[in-house]
């Protein structure tokens, strides 16, 4: 059954409308619901129902979840990043594309990448970059770039990007791969050039465009977490048999092969694992073998971390308006949320990098100073009207100081840029309970963790609403949820605020703290 040959009747559109509102938070107005219409033709083959309406009743129930959310990346472009993950990246620049290099140069042949699931483009475009600053010409890198979502192939081969995506490149490669065009950042036809764009499902049956052992390299970061275990198998054993002996396969860094069934091995570089497959044969159905050292040359050590954070001077802190919002969570905050490490003293208000900036509004968060803060978070909210965590950061400023319509108003203006983002859904969340309005709260929790299951800290901020709501049973829930995520995947979250852990282990004390304390009632 071809797409176009489905039935998509108008009230299955609103229905599904309706739907990712609900659990989402999605608002997709009919203007949007083309793109409605585009997802179902893409989604809807695989499930082997050809009418809509059953599509979307499948969808409403609980076993439906998870097809529900294999739909959200294509009603919205996911979120990516220049540089990705930093640390995959060094063993990538240090390690792999030298060795890869080296070997195609010997057999007169470029180096052939792929970025499967490449959304606006940001991750094939480092990955040339990479080729480049690593001494390769133009032409000994091709990087194929595919993605589900036309809308994000479009964009990713127009190579054109806001000032606040191009937080993860250096100045010095900004100026080497980047011309300022009408206000935005177009990559250089050179760099154009060594990538090339496609529509592809990784998830159909056949990838005919893919030749056997034909890349030597492929990206599918932050991909996989849309797909049930078989779609994941399947595309893992194809993605073994396109990778040429010895190629590497990049995943994200919360999803892992463990315990599955793959013909990969896992390779530690640098400090991060790495999946590859065997130099020689490598037995089929085998568990995922861990080899600790790369195959050809010593690691290098994980690149130094930066240098810790100048001490911030202790000041008072004067209480603010709101109450504390968080019952029985008094755990040294995580250094998740402390400035970043490149934080310098005191720099000029109002000026430098977007990053140094942001820096600047949490020390003056944690000095107290939030008068301070909301001038320079609204300043930076102005000048970057497009940075996610610029609007996150004054919403939060203001959620500081009491002002909890100002608060969720940033917050709605971020959701208007990234509407799957779970920080705005969270930090709403956090509005809504300061606002003593426990069912908003419960709500937008619940929203959150329908996009972000594993987010701890959703689990247990939902279990206080549950708490305050005066549920026991969905409290002790919403704790357990909270308390399994303890070896789950840690999560940063955009935006600062002030004594919220991030770190799975501290929120998983806590949450068995509350458990406890609800037994003894
Ligand atoms: C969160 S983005 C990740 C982008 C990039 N790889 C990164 O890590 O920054 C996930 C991308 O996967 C794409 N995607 C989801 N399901 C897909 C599928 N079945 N086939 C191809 N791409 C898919 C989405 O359209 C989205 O652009």
């Amino acid at each position: 059954m071809s797409g176009d040959a489905l039935t998509i009747e108008r009230s299955a559109l609103e229905q599904l409308a309706a739907l990712l509102l609900e659990r989402a938070g999605l608002k997709v107005t009919p203007d949007g619901y083309n793109g409605l219409r585009l997802a179902l033709q893409a989604r809807m083959p695989a499930t082997g129902l050809d009418d809509a309406g059953e599509y979307v009743r499948r969808l409403k129930q609980l076993a439906g979840e998870h097809e529900l959310r294999a739909l959200l990346p294509l009603v919205t472009v996911g979120k990516t990043e220049f540089f990705r993950d930093s640390r995959q990246f060094a063993a990538f620049e240090n390690e792999v594309f030298p060795e890869l290099l080296k070997f195609a140069r010997r057999e007169a042949r470029p180096v052939r990448a792929w970025s499967a699931g490449c959304a606006t483009g940001e991750e094939p475009y480092s990955i040339a970059m990479v080729g480049l600053d690593r001494g390769a010409l133009p032409n000994e890198v091709e990087c194929w770039a595919t993605d589900l979502n036309p809308v994000a192939v479009e964009n990713a081969a127009r190579g054109r990007f806001a000032i606040r995506r191009l937080l993860g490149v250096s100045e010095p490669r900004l100026a080497r791969f980047f011309n300022l065009v009408d206000g935005q950042y177009e990559v250089t036809p050179q760099l154009r050039d060594m990538v090339h764009f496609d529509g592809h499902n990784l998830a159909a049956p056949i990838w005919p465009q893919v030749k056997p052992q034909s890349k030597d390299l492929i990206f599918c970061r932050n991909v996989i977490i849309y797909f049930d275990q078989p779609t994941i198998l399947s595309v893992m054993d194809r993605f073994y048999d396109s990778l040429r002996p010895g190629g590497w396969l990049f995943l994200g860094y919360s999803e892992s092969l463990f315990r599955l069934p793959t013909r990969f091995e896992m390779i530690e570089v640098g400090g991060v694992f790495i999946y590859r497959r065997p130099v020689r044969g490598g037995t089929t159905s085998a568990m995922t073998t861990v080899v600790r050292a790369p195959t050809s040359s010593t690691p290098t050590p994980a690149p130094a971390l930066a240098p810790a954070p100048e001490p911030v001077k202790p000041v008072e802190r004067p209480t603010p308006k709101a109450l504390p919002l968080v019952v029985g969570l008094q755990i040294p905050r995580s250094t998740a949320s402390m400035p970043s490490p490149f934080l310098k003293a005191a720099q000029p208000p109002g000026t430098g990098t977007p990053v140094q900036r942001l820096d600047q509004i949490i020390v003056d968060i944690e000095r107290g100073d939030f008068p301070r803060a909301l001038r320079l978070a609204h300043a930076l909210a102005e000048d970057s009207p497009e940075d996610l965590a610029a609007r996150i950061t004054l919403g939060n400023v203001h959620a500081l100081m009491g002002n909890i319509d100002e608060a969720r108003e940033a917050y709605q203006a971020a959701l208007q840029r990234e509407p799957l983002s779970v920080e705005a859904r969270l930090y709403l969340g956090i509005a809504a309970m300061q606002a003593g309005e426990p069912e908003v709260a419960r709500q937008e929790f619940t929203r959150a963790l329908f996009l972000e299951p594993t987010l701890a800290l959703g689990h247990y901020l939902l279990a206080q609403v549950h708490e305050r709501r005066a549920d026991p049973e969905a409290a002790r829930r919403s704790y357990r949820n909270a308390i399994n995520q303890r070896k789950g995947p840690p999560h940063a979250l955009i935006g600062h605020f002030p004594d919220l852990p991030t770190s799975n282990e501290a929120i998983a004390q806590a949450a068995q703290y509350r458990l406890a304390a609800l037994s003894e009632r």
